[in-house]
């Protein structure tokens, strides 16, 4: 049995949650159900970031205390992912005092190693991001990602992580592929940028008290962004469910925060003498209707408001089958509405139907239950290289032309007709078949839709078939 080891990044606990977080969580959460379905041994990590200058402030703003103010807002995002139907091992939040003691651990060894120095720090910090601006990310003198904040002069004694004694380590460990990035394009921005030349970084800040303090100078608290990544560790010291699961195989993000998962975490983790994780892949940024989400345009999508729509099972198809993970891309709610019309209420909840109807109507003797079934080795084998490889929609696609070729056979046969010209034998071999090559398709849209497959299997396995109710109804539009 592998392991298997899948991450989200912890989102910050003064947002809601919306498409964006939810289309990592989806990613991570179809690869856990496929490596579950195919005997692999899970733990599937995610949760909330919830100390730092952003959550503080936006807790005196709401009038709460810090924890509380986290408390809140952890479970509105629990509560999303239990709405779509998210099936994560454990939910990590950084407040959790287990947590801040294996941070505090993980810090205080990398110091007695001489990697951490105190030093002066100077320049502009941008809360939005919980991250210091250099000279080359400013637009306009502002930060790039957060246009309508003003960056913040600091200048404070912090202590510094040695990040410039670890260049060439990096660049030999990606190249040894002791872990590597993905996609393509990004890990040659990240090895450009480290070939340039890596500065020290400050990792403590005197200034903000929410936080896990340094633990040789408690006037000190650690910089937010070293306790956010040191959770993929943690959960594997005291999380049950999460013992023996370190190194991680997988930590997915955006590429907004690839730097900090590609370049300062694995040094943190070589000045740690820890395991490397394996690959740390990172999808692009998507927009609605052409337009940046924010919520200053009000265009932000949440994600429980496609489940009102759609139900969980079509919202997790739809985020999955329009958001591309390698490209940036645009999603909009008219195109999720056409393809939850085409490809589930006309596609695959029709052709079940269809099939299902059929086997009632010129069926009534028992049926040969063995429906084991595998497409053509081509394409069983191309679902399976895609959703590895992290092109879910690509594999969603396969499936779906499966269908549609059960559909075309359908209106190509009219078994109807076959039936009044007394083949009855032939229509009812035609519809084992089908009916075996749905069985597959259940099977297949498991980590997609897991709820849809269990209804499909469940329809199909009966002792006798029936006519199921339409999986997807039509909405009316
Ligand atoms: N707290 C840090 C992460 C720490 S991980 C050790 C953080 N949080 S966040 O709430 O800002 O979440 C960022 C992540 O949300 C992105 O990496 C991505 O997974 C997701 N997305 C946020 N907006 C997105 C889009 N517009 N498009 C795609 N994904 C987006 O950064």
């Amino acid at each position: 049995m592998n392991k298997f080891f899948v991450s989200t990044p912890i989102y910050y606990v003064n947002d809601k949650p919306h498409l964006g977080h939810a289309y990592t969580t989806l990613c991570a959460d179809v690869l856990a159900r496929w490596h579950s379905q195919n005997g692999n041994q899970v733990f599937f990590l995610t949760g909330t970031d919830e100390h730092g200058v952003k959550v503080q402030e936006s807790a005196i703003k709401a009038g709460l205390e810090p924890l509380e103010f986290a408390n809140q807002n952890a479970r509105r995002f629990q509560k999303a992912w239990i709405n779509l139907g998210i099936g994560y091992s454990y939910f990590i939040r950084t407040t959790n005092p287990q947590h801040e003691a294996v941070v505090s651990n993980f810090l205080q060894k990398v110091y007695d190693k001489g990697y951490i120095y105190q030093g002066q720090y100077e320049g502009l910090y941008c809360v939005g991001c919980e991250k210091f601006l250099q000279e080359d990310d400013l637009v306009n003198g502002k930060c790039p990602l957060h246009p309508n904040q003003e960056p913040i002069q600091q200048k404070e004694t912090n202590y510094f992580f040695k990040l410039s004694d670890f260049g060439d380590k990096l660049l030999n460990a990606l190249t040894k592929g002791e872990y590597q990035v993905i996609p393509d394009g990004r890990k040659n921005e990240v090895v450009g940028k480290i070939k340039k030349g890596l500065q020290d970084v400050s990792i403590s800040r005197a200034g903000v008290s929410w936080g896990v303090p340094v633990p040789w100078d408690r006037t000190q608290t650690i910089y937010v962004w070293v306790d956010a990544l040191i959770n993929y560790y943690s959960a594997t010291q005291f999380v049950e469910a999460g013992k023996g699961f370190w190194p991680a195989n997988l930590h997915l993000m955006a590429k907004d925060i690839l730097w900090f998962h590609a370049v300062i975490w694995p040094a943190l983790l070589m000045a740690a003498e820890l395991d490397l994780p394996r690959t740390v892949a990172a999808h692009g940024f998507f927009t609605i209707d052409g337009q940046k989400m924010s919520k200053s345009l009000g265009n932000v999508i949440d994600p429980n408001d496609l489940v009102k729509q759609f139900g969980a099972e079509a919202t997790r198809y739809l985020i999955m089958v329009e958001v591309p993970f390698i490209s940036d891309g645009d999603v909009s709610l008219s195109r999720f509405q056409q393809r939850y019309q085409s490809d589930l209420a006309n596609g695959l909840g029709n052709c079940l139907s269809r099939v299902t109807n059929m086997m009632e109507k010129y069926f009534d003797d028992k049926y040969n239950k063995d429906l084991a079934y595998q497409f053509e080795l081509v394409t069983e084998n191309a679902i399976a290289d895609s959703i590895k490889n992290l092109r879910f929609s690509e594999s969603l696609d396969y499936i779906m032309s499966e269908i549609k070729k059960i559909d075309k056979e359908i209106d190509a046969h009219k078994p109807w007709q076959m039936v009044k010209e007394a083949k009855l034998l032939d229509v009812k071999l035609l519809l084992i078949d089908w009916v075996r090559r749905l069985t597959r398709i259940g099977q297949l849209l498991q980590p997609f839709m897991p709820q849809t497959s269990e209804k499909i299997l469940a329809v199909l396995t009966a002792e006798k078939i029936v006519k199921t109710e339409a999986l997807f109804p039509r909405l009316d539009i």
